[in-house]
């Protein structure tokens, strides 16, 4: 049965290895391998009110975050300054890609991860992420650090599009800003 206490245990001791998001990106394929089981161990502790919120494990050198995104979601671009991990269980993930040139956040692409998928960013990317979809959908991400508090992370302030030091509160704060913008655009 899955576990996901266990889950966090093999990530943490992932950490030892050389390359620690290559072995927790196998053990995000096989953890996701069972969606119904994976999402109802988190669906089992309860709705979430902020991403703060969500945070399963948190420490220095590792957080696992599932991400349980409304249809209409939207995030403002962000970095992590640290690896990340990310697997679908549910549904999908666009991600758009930005790069910074000369001030100034420009779009580069966007990958659409489906259920199953599991991707590994490096720590300079920086991405958005939404949910397109009419129905919730569910990913695990898991990062190689402290999402709340990793020194040098930027987000872009989804308004302005000016680079602002990362806040977790203020993250959460702009997702509900756009995301009901969009959901009221969508009934346009
Ligand atoms: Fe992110």
């Amino acid at each position: 049965m899955f576990s996901l206490e266990k889950f966090i245990a093999d990530c943490q001791q992932a950490l030892e290895d050389p390359s620690p998001e290559q072995t927790v990106k196998k053990l995000v394929q096989e953890a996701i391998a069972d969606p119904a089981a994976f999402k109802a161990a988190i669906e089992a502790r309860g709705k979430s009110e902020s991403i703060a919120d969500a945070i399963l494990f948190r420490s220095k050198e590792l957080t696992v975050l599932p991400v349980s995104t409304a249809p209409g979601m939207m995030t403002p671009a962000h970095d992590h300054q640290m690896w990340a991990v990310i697997g679908i269980i549910d549904g999908v993930e666009p991600n758009d890609f930005f790069l910074e040139e000369d001030g100034a956040l420009e779009k580069k692409s966007t990958k659409t991860f489906k259920a199953g998928e599991v991707a590994v960013l490096k720590g300079k990317v920086i991405h958005a992420i939404s949910n397109p979809l009419d129905v919730q959908c569910y990913a695990i991400h898991v990062y190689g650090g402290d999402l709340v508090e990793q020194p040098g992370r930027s987000m872009w302030n989804p308004h302005t599009f000016k680079r602002e030091p990362y806040d977790i509160v203020k993250l959460s704060q702009y997702v509900t800003e756009i995301s009901e913008s969009s959901a009221a655009n969508a009934l346009d």
